[in-house]
């Protein structure tokens, strides 16, 4: 994994109210406590943000959104900005998950600006890509994800991704209990590594996180995390619960 610090983290998609979303973040802060050289992050929903900041705060865990707008303020109801999401204490921000590209109309140019929004405003974003079932099979992986990664980060410049990070999420593994092999897991990490290094150059490549993403449990995060192009997890179903969480954070 050369000196690519892990990243572990966890999706709450639409789960937990406030208080629920509180108790688990401080339940985590100590299960989590100890953990170094892993960076730690949770996104709850927007409404719990600025409450699981507070409990989070001054732990080694950061924060994460799980959507962003591009536009600065105005009349676009029902959107958040990149200042609301500084407010509330926000480091990352998970952008292009396949649930949005699914049911919420997000394509590779909507992720491309919530990419720039996202750098621009020094947050740090997750960019999510991942191949259907169908498109597996029909061998289309490597050019869906090909077009998903050049289309996403079009027109930018070197000097803009340092804090980018890459989540391959196979469609058909998120939340189906049906994980990537750790070598096809491997194989696409590599493919994406050398897209990176292809597109930009070899030293934003091997420095980039790329992380996986679909069914990852504290029983197979060990073997994806000893392949050598995986750098963490972006954890859904099984972050829910800070004590499986916490057992993937440490996954040694
Ligand atoms: P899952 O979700 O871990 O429940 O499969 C992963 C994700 O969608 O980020």
């Amino acid at each position: 994994m050369q000196n690519r610090v892990p990243l572990i983290a966890g999706n709450w998609k639409m789960h937990k109210n406030c208080s629920e979303a509180e108790s688990t973040a401080e339940e985590l802060v100590k299960l989590v406590s100890d953990v170094k050289n892993v960076d730690i992050m949770i996104a709850p929903s927007f409404v719990s943000l600025a409450l699981v900041n507070k409990k989070i705060n001054g732990s080694n865990i950061s924060l994460g959104a799980q959507n962003i707008f591009w536009e600065k303020e105005g009349a676009f109801t029902g959107e958040i900005s990149k200042d609301m999401l500084i407010s509330a204490g926000c480091t990352y921000v998970i952008i292009g998950h396949s649930e949005r590209r699914q049911y919420f109309n997000e394509t590779d140019e909507t992720v491309n600006k919530k990419i720039k929004t996202t750098l621009a405003s020094g947050l740090k974003p997750v960019l999510c890509i991942g191949e259907t079932e169908q498109e597996r099979e029909s061998k289309k992986t490597f050019s869906v994800l090909d077009k998903q990664i050049k289309n996403g980060l079009q027109s930018f410049i070197l000097e803009d991704l340092d804090s980018l990070s890459i989540a391959y999420e196979p469609v058909w593994a998120i939340g189906t209990g049906k994980t990537a092999t750790k070598e096809q897991a491997q194989e696409v990490h590599n493919f994406i590594r050398s897209l990176i290094s292809k597109e930009f150059n070899s030293k934003l490549a091997s420095a980039m996180r790329i992380i996986y993403g679909g069914s990852v449990k504290p029983d197979n995060i060990s073997q994806l995390m000893n392949m050598s192009d995986i750098d963490g997890a972006l954890v859904g179903g099984a972050s829910l619960k800070s004590e499986t969480f916490s057992k993937i954070v440490k996954f040694k």
